[in-house]
């Protein structure tokens, strides 16, 4: 069992005080659990369900429910590889396997130094530059396998 530390209950108080007493609280309270935290961990979920008196299972339901909420550990850049059929056609696959063997990660998953974490995504409606990855908040067009590597070492 993991116990709570001080100052993780402190910082949980401080993001569940303008919801007590209060409905329809959790998902802006996950959402802020999830920027101070991170990604929303188990000890802080348990936290939240004493705090709050509500099953951990009902958080657990909400978290699970909507794709913004990570109960993993997620890397300090996002790397996001469109998946849609403009760039499947101009060969988004072969950006992802170079991803996939550059970051040595599989879909969905994250770096053992938590520094990347690699989602395939639908088409991010810049079908004009396929194909395409984001990295974070940028997008990066006409990718080529050595391209991948260029924009990957740029946010090292
Ligand atoms: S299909 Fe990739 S951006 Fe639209």
């Amino acid at each position: 069992m993991t116990v709570a530390t001080s100052e993780m209950k402190e910082k949980v108080n401080e993001i569940l005080k303008p919801w007590r007493g209060k409905t329809g609280g959790m998902i802006p309270i996950l959402q802020g659990i999830q920027h101070e935290f991170g990604f929303l961990r188990e000890d802080v979920l348990k936290e939240i369900s004493t705090e709050l008196r509500v099953p951990l299972a009902e958080i657990y339901g909400v978290a699970t429910f909507y794709a913004q909420f990570h109960l993993k550990p997620r890397g300090r850049h996002i790397i996001r590889v469109c998946r849609g059929t403009a760039c499947h056609v101009r060969g988004s696959l072969t950006i992802l396997d170079k991803v996939k063997k550059v970051l040595q990660v599989e879909e969905n998953g994250t770096t053992e130094d938590l520094r990347y974490t690699l989602e395939p995504v639908a088409c991010i409606g810049a079908c004009g530059l396929a194909p395409v990855m984001m990295v974070d908040e940028d997008t990066h067009g006409r990718l080529t396998p050595d391209k991948v590597m260029e924009v990957i070492n740029s946010y090292e």
